[in-house]
């Protein structure tokens, strides 16, 4: 529904791309068709929608936004992240790999080896950010390379265009969960890569008020995508797909302003005597700042801390906390702190999470848009 302004700047398209003036009525802002159904003319005779779960006016516009957004031909919404996810590896086989970064969201793990291995996907990881350890694991079955960067929860930074060329090199398709990033801080496509996720929840929706999840990319690889949508019917409803849209017209303005916030709350927390990490990469001496600096437009809004009293440090200060709220997910205006061990990536085994450094004394901070000496004054607080 709508134009797709792909020849305008990202906070036009943000605003306007699929979001036309509504065709029936006028109204300036795209509304909420709460209807599961549409009225034919005849048997067959519509206006190109039949029935909600195949498609809608809210969320086709939606997706209008999202694939100019991205720079995609096409983009899909679903009813979560982990829904958008579960579609993409739905176009794989039994037997067919997938080579993914061992930093990744604790319920994409669970679903790659609890749902997925057991159907017969082969998952395989590597530790390593650079290109040599997916060129390790990618083999002649490999179908898709699965990355995300920043990495959830240690901010790794994977550099998309080398990895892309590898994956291509050897047949397989580069998908990249840009969750953490955002489309005004990095688009994947431009860099190479086949397809991008979302956990539209987070930075898209931008105000915890809502879960959902896209897939975005060229339309030959979309088109057995969309086909599983509509089969397996993981679909956004009307009014979740309008918070996303509303959501992201203030993307631009929101990412600068966590940008900001978080580029001074950890050029801050270096220099407290009770931190012994800060994992943020947009410090000069983060290991894969060079990479950041090259692919995003700045450095993103998330954090991860590592105290030097360890895990009862990290209680200590994941209870203290008065303006950053104790909870799981990130990305909303509100910041949010969060333990990794116990609450996102709890799904994976304990043994296998503190290999990686994703250990009880972690600490993940979502920085918000508020007053940034409040922010700084409640972290103080919690650290003193
Ligand atoms: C990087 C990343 N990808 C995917 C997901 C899953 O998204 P959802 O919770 O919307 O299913 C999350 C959720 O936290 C995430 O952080």
């Amino acid at each position: 529904m709508g134009t797709d302004r792909t020849s305008d700047g990202f906070s036009t398209r943000a605003i306007h791309a699929g979001q036309d003036a509504d065709p029936a009525t006028g109204a300036t802002v795209v509304p909420i068709y709460a209807t599961s159904t549409f009225t034919q003319e005849s048997p067959g005779q519509h206006k190109g929608y039949e029935y909600s779960r195949s498609g809608n006016p809210t969320r086709a516009a939606l997706e209008t936004a999202l694939a100019a957004l991205e720079g995609g031909e096409r983009a899909l919404a679903f009813a979560s992240g982990l829904a958008a996810t579960t579609a993409v590896l739905s176009t794989l086989k039994p037997g067919d790999e997938v080579a993914a970064a061992a930093d990744l969201y604790g319920g994409t793990f669970r679903l790659l080896e609890r749902v997925f291995k057991p159907w017969g996907l082969v998952p395989r990881y590597t530790e390593e950010t650079g290109v040599e350890g997916f060129a390790a694991i990618v083999t002649p079955a490999t179908r898709l390379v699965w990355i995300e960067t920043p990495t959830n929860p240690l901010l790794q930074i994977l550099d998309i265009a080398a990895i892309a060329r590898l994956a291509h090199d050897r047949g397989a398709v580069l998908a990249v969960d840009n969750t953490f990033a955002s489309p005004y801080l990095q688009t994947p496509i431009a860099l190479g890569a086949d397809l991008v996720v979302h956990s539209t929840t987070k930075y898209l929706g931008g105000h915890s008020d809502v879960i959902g999840g896209a897939v975005i990319g060229r339309r030959d690889l979309l088109d057995p995508i969309a086909f599983y949508q509509n089969a397996a019917g993981g679909v956004p409803g009307p009014f979740d797909s309008w918070l996303v849209l509303r959501g992201i017209k203030t993307l631009a303005v929101r990412m600068e302003r966590h940008c900001a916030n978080a580029r001074a709350l950890a050029q801050w927390l270096v220099e407290q005597p009770q931190v012994e990490r800060v994992y943020y990469p947009g410090l000069p001496d983060h290991p894969n700042h060079e990479v950041a600096r090259r692919q995003m437009r700045d450095f993103g809004g998330m954090i991860s801390v590592r105290l030097k009293g360890g895990a009862a440090a990290a209680q200590r200060m994941l209870t203290r906390t008065r303006l950053f709220s104790l909870a799981e997910s990130l990305g909303g205006v509100e910041s949010l702190i969060g333990h990794p061990a116990t609450m996102t990536h709890a799904s994976i085994p304990a043994a296998i999470r503190a290999a990686r450094g994703v250990d009880d004394g972690l600490v993940r901070l979502s920085v918000g848009i508020e007053d940034v000496e409040d922010l700084r004054e409640d972290l103080d607080q919690a650290i003193s």
